[in-house]
């Protein structure tokens, strides 16, 4: 039995209570309480398929998905973690429950959260998959039930009206919460200790009005405050977009409403300490394309950029929007404003940067106008006149995943991340022809000075996304560590979390836990300090 905290008890509204006791039945059968190295025991349904996942199967590299909820108590540590490092890095990635539908995309894989518990030296690592309806519908079912990516019209039809939700993009924490999110669908909101779920569709209390949220809340560390939206928010297509924001209890206390321009792809949204800002990519909704069974988006070259602002606690009627160019940019690094002006800095790049998305128009995916760059964007409110938003490319290198120093959110910082590729960096000839430079490099960027500093991961491994680790509370912004998943490539891409010294970038990383197999790829991680977490 799901044991709910306060908030997840009154956050159920009543059409989530609907879905809540259809999923009841289901959850009964796929158990929602994880057991190390398993998937939950059920009931054979009748019809069941044998499980195989081809080798072409996508996002897996011809491995396989990971598929394996395990716990490590003690990791095997190479090197010394500080003992000041006191906290959970969480990660999530799309892990394949079941072989996807031909021709899906590796971001429809079921979510896969994994935790490095790391205090006095010692890393504890805990995977769970959260038990979004969908994957109890499908654990039940013991088959895929869902079709292609944000496609409802290829799902099966017993799942008309489950959440189609995969929690597999970002994971984040908020008022004793652990959000496993993606944004075509409201948060599952997990236990941080145990990650168990204990919210398959968490509405705030009830106070999100919006039928999706974003992967990408920001936060306000002065208020506690979490400011938050959902595109499409009306249902499939829909050119709304909610926005709000929930105090450090978790209560909505304001929200607003946009339309926007055309309907497309909103992966993030800017906010600073006044203004918060969205830009709209030509990485359009096409519907008649999901009746034809392919994926929610298609990249439409003929339509502009529009960078939209409108101010914090305000009104969505007073939306500004500004044009720029076909450009392909889905991550915020950082945002501020100074006076009426807002700054958003973003890695961009020409053209649409998802091979797996189609270029609606024929052209072949072109990977030189895919490489994103940091760009900071801007507009000065106070001008009245200008219908175009300034643009300007900050670094020359190439990469994508920006983060920065987590406890400047909303306002003016100087040091931001990103993972790149150095193309001077060998690549190890036992690796053969690689068919994409590896994200070979950690970057850390001054903006204060322009000037970078760089962390090499050796010529036989590539890194995911990282994230920032304050060397200590109170430390100055950026001195701390990153923290990070390389992918070992001469062995068999087993997986490692390296620990980097952000005052010593170009030595090797200061820890590496060293994990016994190969896991899912990271889309997204989330730090949170031992302080913050739940006593247990
Ligand atoms: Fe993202």
């Amino acid at each position: 039995m799901r044991k709910k905290s306060k908030q997840t008890k009154k956050a159920t509204s009543g059409a989530a209570m609907n879905r809540r006791k259809f999923m009841g039945t289901l959850a009964a059968a796929a158990g929602t309480t994880a057991v190390a190295g398993s998937l939950s025991p059920f009931a054979p349904s009748v019809n069941a398929e044998t499980v195989h996942f081809a080798a072409n199967t996508p996002g897996m590299g011809g491995a396989g998905p990971f598929r394996t909820e395990c716990d490590i108590r003690d990791c095997d540590v190479e090197g010394e973690i500080p003992s000041n490092i006191d906290g959970a890095f969480y990660r999530v990635g799309p892990d394949w429950q079941y072989p996807p539908m031909a021709g899906n995309i590796p971001f429809d894989g079921e979510g896969h959260v994994s935790m490095f518990r790391i205090q006095n030296g010692h890393v504890d690592f805990k995977s769970r998959y959260p038990r979004t309806q969908r994957f109890k519908a499908q654990a039940a079912a013991r088959k895929r039930l869902f079709g292609m990516y944000r496609n409802p019209f290829s799902d099966d039809p017993s799942v008309k009206g489950v959440s189609r939700g995969t929690a597999n993009t970002h994971v984040v924490y908020h008022h004793g919460l652990l959000f496993s999110l993606k944004e075509d669908s409201p948060p599952v909101a997990m236990n941080p200790l145990t990650l168990d779920t204990v919210d398959d569709y968490y509405t705030f209390g009830g106070g999100l009005h919006s039928l999706t949220h974003t992967a990408h809340p920001k936060f306000d560390n002065a208020t506690g405050e979490m400011i938050s939206y959902g595109y499409e928010a009306k249902g499939l297509a829909t050119d709304d977009v909610y926005i709000f924001s929930a105090n450090a209890k978790g209560h909505i206390t304001w929200e607003t409403w946009i339309k926007v321009p055309y309907v497309g792809m909103i992966h993030d949204f800017a906010v600073s300490q006044k203004y918060i800002a969205f830009l709209i990519l030509p990485m359009a909704t096409n519907v008649e394309r999901m009746k034809q069974g392919q994926v929610h988006f298609a990249w439409d070259s003929t339509l502009p950029t529009w960078f939209g602002v409108l101010e914090r606690g305000g009104d969505g009627k007073d939306v500004r929007w500004f044009k720029g160019p076909e450009r392909c940019a889905t991550h915020v690094m950082g945002a501020f404003s100074d006076g009426n002006k807002i700054y958003v800095d973003m890695d961009m790049a020409l053209k649409n940067q998802f091979p797996f998305f189609p270029n609606l128009h024929g052209e072949p995916f072109d990977p030189k106008a895919a490489a994103g760059t940091v760009h900071r964007l801007s507009v000065d409110l106070s001008d009245k006149t200008p219908r175009d938003y300034n643009m300007e490319e900050l670094y020359p290198q190439t990469g994508a995943l920006p983060r920065q120093d987590d406890r400047y959110q909303t306002i003016p910082y100087r040091y931001g991340f990103m993972p790149t590729s150095d193309p001077t960096k060998p690549i190890n000839p036992r690796l053969g022809n690689v068919a994409f430079r590896p994200t070979n490099c950690y970057t850390m960027f001054d903006h204060a000075t322009r000037k970078t500093s760089q962390f090499w991961i050796g010529d036989d491994s590539s890194l995911q996304e990282c994230c920032f680790v304050p060397r200590h509370k109170g430390a100055g912004e950026g001195d701390g560590y990153l923290i990070g998943v390389a992918t070992r490539m001469l062995e068999a891409g087993r997986s490692d979390l390296v620990i980097v010294d952000t005052q010593h970038m170009d030595d090797k990383p200061i820890a590496t836990v060293r994990l016994p197999f190969r896991s899912y790829s990271q889309v997204h991680g989330w730090w949170v300090p031992g302080e913050d977490l739940p006593k247990v």
